[in-house]
């Protein structure tokens, strides 16, 4: 729509351009458009993105070529359905940096499709699609730093990849993918490798010949896989290695060395798995970030951990951990612990002692009904404490203990504001720097953090 703010802009722009082309010569050009589009509705533009999602036509719509001030365009045409080809010269010569065409009924690019592009295409997002190979025409591009495959019936990649020395983040895999895709190895630059949906039960020993030096990231999402590949040992470099909907990964597929040779594993991010006690991380001491969520942990035995473990933050939200696992304590540079979704239901006066590097501790619905006085004797540098939606029955008194806190949530949980209850606060030395929460008091209509900073003060 055009409002009478956008006229008035465009005459301006008109009579500026009138005036200084008035003054270099006598011949009055008509200007180009400052925002000009290579396609008509119901596609749209917004400057260099190209916006054609969610068409209900069964083919491309026609692009033609125009004069913009920016080199290469974005092309984001994602969920159409009826459209199975690309065809050669769709695209007359549109040059894109970014061509994001997933969640369609793609089948088929024709050579031709991107001429143009060649110099300027860096990244390419075509998952879920109905691609069985990699098109040539994606594969003759020289310049692609990013691409998106999963969630085709591709099962493998050609030999020669014109990217190959450029591409550094993959993602590839479906169901078809029924062997592994050697032609990976070529892929020499390609440091973040995430996998899909692989049917086998694991990765052939030489899986990354040729990528040991290269790979830092892998992750593997909705395998099959009942173990950890015994080929990631390879990968010298890799920091990052995640799993995620593996459901069938369970303990007896991780032996005490399945990470031994990952020595510079720094974070491990496992959620929806079938494992139910905490791998041994014994032979990664550089490990400083676990995530085992969405799985039926319920034990960690302390003879898992590294002698001198080095782990920042621990998170076992959505676990059956029943209390704070006593092997924390062994981890004396934690700063931050999850237990989100578990089910614990105390924090006694020991379990968290000796974290004197705590800062953020988060028990969000758990069925904790209780906070021995104690609990934070030893966690000077608490600033963070999410206990929304536990079961406690009123404001835990043991935060007394903490110095440093800075916020405290307790959203549905149910606050009596008074002096009786809170009335400890006046003296209390955390009150200083008490940010903010959550939480509301029930018997007044006011959150809890006005309650502390208004009412407080003025209680005996
Ligand atoms: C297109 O469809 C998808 C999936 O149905 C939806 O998530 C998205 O919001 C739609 N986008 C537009 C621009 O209508
Ligand atoms: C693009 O610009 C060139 C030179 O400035 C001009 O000759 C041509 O007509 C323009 N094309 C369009 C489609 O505006
Ligand atoms: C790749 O892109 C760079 C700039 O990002 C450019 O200098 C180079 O010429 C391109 N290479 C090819 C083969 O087009
Ligand atoms: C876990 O993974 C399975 C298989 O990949 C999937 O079907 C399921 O929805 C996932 N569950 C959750 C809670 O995400
Ligand atoms: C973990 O591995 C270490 C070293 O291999 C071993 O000493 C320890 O007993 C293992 N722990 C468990 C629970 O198997
Ligand atoms: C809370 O813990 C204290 C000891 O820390 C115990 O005496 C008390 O019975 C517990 N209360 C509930 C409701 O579990
Ligand atoms: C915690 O500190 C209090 C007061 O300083 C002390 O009386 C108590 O014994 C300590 N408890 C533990 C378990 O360290
Ligand atoms: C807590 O949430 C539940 C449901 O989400 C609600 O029924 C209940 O009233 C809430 N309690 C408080 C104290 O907010």
């Amino acid at each position: 729509m055009l409002t009478m703010k956008t006229l008035a802009f465009t005459c301006l722009l008109c009579l500026l351009l009138l005036l200084t082309s008035g003054r270099q010569g006598t011949s009055v050009s008509v200007p180009d458009d400052p925002r000009p589009c290579p396609v008509n509705a119901p596609c749209r533009c917004d400057f260099s993105t190209i916006m054609c999602n969610n068409l209900t036509v069964t083919e491309i719509p026609t692009f033609t070529k125009v004069n913009a001030t920016w080199k290469c365009w974005t092309l984001n045409m994602n969920y159409n359905y009826n459209i199975k080809t690309i065809p050669s010269g769709a695209f007359s010569n549109i040059p894109f940096c970014s061509l994001q065409i997933g969640h369609n009924g793609f089948e088929i690019i024709e050579d031709g499709a991107l001429t143009g592009s060649e110099s300027y295409l860096d990244s390419v997002f075509m998952q879920f699609n109905n691609f069985k190979e990699l098109p040539n025409e994606i594969a003759r591009m020289p310049n692609i730093t990013m691409l998106s495959i999963h969630d085709n019936p591709i099962n493998n990649l050609p030999e020669t990849m014109a990217f190959a020395s450029t591409l550094q983040f993959l993602d590839i895999g479906s169901p078809a993918m029924i062997t592994w895709p050697y032609s990976i190895r070529y892929l020499k630059s390609v440091w973040s490798l995430s996998m899909y949906k692989l049917p086998m039960s694991g990765l052939p020993l030489d899986a990354f010949e040729g990528l040991e030096d290269s790979i830092q990231s892998v992750s593997f999402s909705a395998t099959k896989f009942k173990s950890i590949p015994k080929a990631l040992k390879t990968l010298r470099k890799m920091t990052d290695l995640s799993f995620m909907d593996d459901v069938e990964l369970a303990c007896e597929g991780i032996p005490d060395d399945a990470f031994r040779g990952m020595d510079s594993l720094t974070d491990i991010y496992i959620s929806n798995s079938s494992i139910s006690s905490v791998p041994n991380l014994s032979d990664i001491p550089t490990l400083s970030h676990l995530y085992l969520t969405n799985s039926p942990v319920t034990t960690w035995d302390p003879t898992t951990l590294p002698d001198q473990p080095l782990l920042q933050s621990v998170s076992l939200a959505n676990t059956d951990f029943d209390h704070i696992p006593t092997v924390v304590r062994r981890i004396k540079s934690l700063y931050q612990l999850t237990l989100d979704n578990t089910k614990v239901s105390h924090i006694g006066p020991g379990d968290l002692a000796g974290l004197q590097k705590l800062q953020f501790l988060s028990l969000i619905q758990t069925p904790l009904v209780n906070i021995s006085m104690d609990a934070f004797n030893e966690t000077y540098t608490l600033q963070g404490l999410n206990l929304d939606y536990t079961k406690l029955s009123g404001f835990p008194r043991a935060i007394e203990r903490l110095p440093a806190l800075r916020f405290v949530s307790l959203q549905n949980v149910t606050i009596e504001c008074s002096c009786a209850e809170l009335g400890w606060m006046k003296t209390w030395i955390g009150i200083k720097q008490l940010m903010d929460g959550g939480g509301q008091c029930h018997n007044k209509h006011m959150y809890l953090t006005d309650y502390i900073r208004t009412e407080v003060p003025k209680c005996p």
